[in-house]
């Protein structure tokens, strides 16, 4: 029943959401015969660096690459949770060749990165692909985020992933061949209430992408960009308790997709050779949406801040 107060905004948001619902649970349960080997024939043997690999959508990707074929080694901050998630990438390989390894590094620390580069280039012996998912978000009002905070996702989520980058660059660029995906998000290439730092690291990350696909294009080096919506990671459990209510309104109705889901649509992405990959339905929407109409787009969050700032009024 649609309750008081249901408008145009709020049917055309339900029936978009449930399209990415029922979208997704296709994606999950029934994964394409013929497309799913594909991607399985492009990775088998490959070897692969993810960054964030410990956690949430880096694991996810990691998990599944151990179980095509690929050599997989994993980068955090936290060795506990490196070594619980080299357990489970490990446990999921289909072949004893396969190598697998984790190094320490924080992405932010231009020395620890080109250090876990020679480790990761030695211990497997070369690099194909390699995935920047590390990343960190903390919403909150602009005026409240501390100088700390708010430098610290530029630091962490854009110079991180520009350092890893810029660290195998000369690899990729010798060896003439492979992959590199950078994460950005649905807020790489829209902004909303209350992710003014987070939204501003992700659209760094998009515009320095753009700039790497064609530096790297004369090279046969490929470049991908993935843009998550709302996952179920570790992640976005942390920043629910920070989210003001004005970004809650907005975001509310958006059902946050599996992990997994997002992997198998980042793997798929990139053993077809796209450039911009975005998983699930109402992201790919509002991608478009963003694209061709971007001022009924403003038009319908603007709606989503009014609504809500009334209603905190009303409260106080
Ligand atoms: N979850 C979402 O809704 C969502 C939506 C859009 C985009 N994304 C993006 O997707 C990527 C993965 O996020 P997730 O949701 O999978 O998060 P997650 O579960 O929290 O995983 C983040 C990973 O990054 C690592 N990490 C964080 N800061 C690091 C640093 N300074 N140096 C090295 N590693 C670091 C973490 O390990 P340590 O903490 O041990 O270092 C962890 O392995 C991020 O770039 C995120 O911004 C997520």
């Amino acid at each position: 029943m649609p309750r008081k107060g249901f408008g145009t905004l709020d049917a055309m948001k339900l029936f978009f959401c449930e399209g990415l619902i029922f979208q997704e649970q296709q994606h999950d349960e029934s994964p394409k015969t013929g497309s799913r080997r594909i991607t399985v024939v492009f990775f088998q043997g490959k070897k692969v660096f993810i960054t964030g690999g410990s956690s949430g959508i880096g694991r996810a990707a990691a998990t599944m690459l151990a179980g095509m074929g690929a050599h997989v080694w994993i980068g955090a901050r936290r060795q506990d949770l490196l070594d619980e998630a080299l357990e489970q990438i490990r446990a999921a390989a289909n072949s004893q060749e396969q190598r697998f390894g984790s190094v320490l590094l924080d992405v932010a620390d231009r020395e620890q990165v080109s250090r876990a580069a020679r480790q990761v280039l030695d211990g497997m012996g070369g690099l194909d692909i390699l995935v920047n998912s590390a990343g960190i978000a903390r919403p909150g009002y602009l005026h409240e985020l501390s100088d700390e905070t708010f430098d610290s996702m530029m630091n962490v989520n854009f110079m991180g992933t520009a350092n890893v980058v810029r660290a195998f660059t000369r690899h990729f660029m010798q060896q003439c061949s492979g992959s590199i995906v950078n994460v950005s998000s649905t807020l790489g290439f829209m902004g909303i209430f209350g992710y003014s730092a987070y939204a501003a690291s992700k659209f760094a990350v998009t515009g320095f992408s753009d700039c790497l696909r064609q530096d790297l294009l004369p090279y046969g080096v490929r470049v991908s960009v993935l843009f998550p919506a709302d996952t179920d990671t570790p992640q976005l459990h942390f920043e629910e308790q920070f989210k003001p209510p004005e970004t809650k309104a907005i975001s509310g109705t958006i059902k946050a997709v599996s992990a997994d889901s997002v992997a198998m649509a980042l793997l798929r992405g990139l053993a077809a050779g796209r450039y911009h990959i975005v998983p699930g339905f109402m992201n790919s929407l509002t991608y478009y949406a963003m694209r061709l109409v971007p001022w009924l787009v403003r038009m319908v969050i603007d709606a989503d801040l009014r609504k809500a700032r009334r209603q905190l009024e009303a409260d106080t």
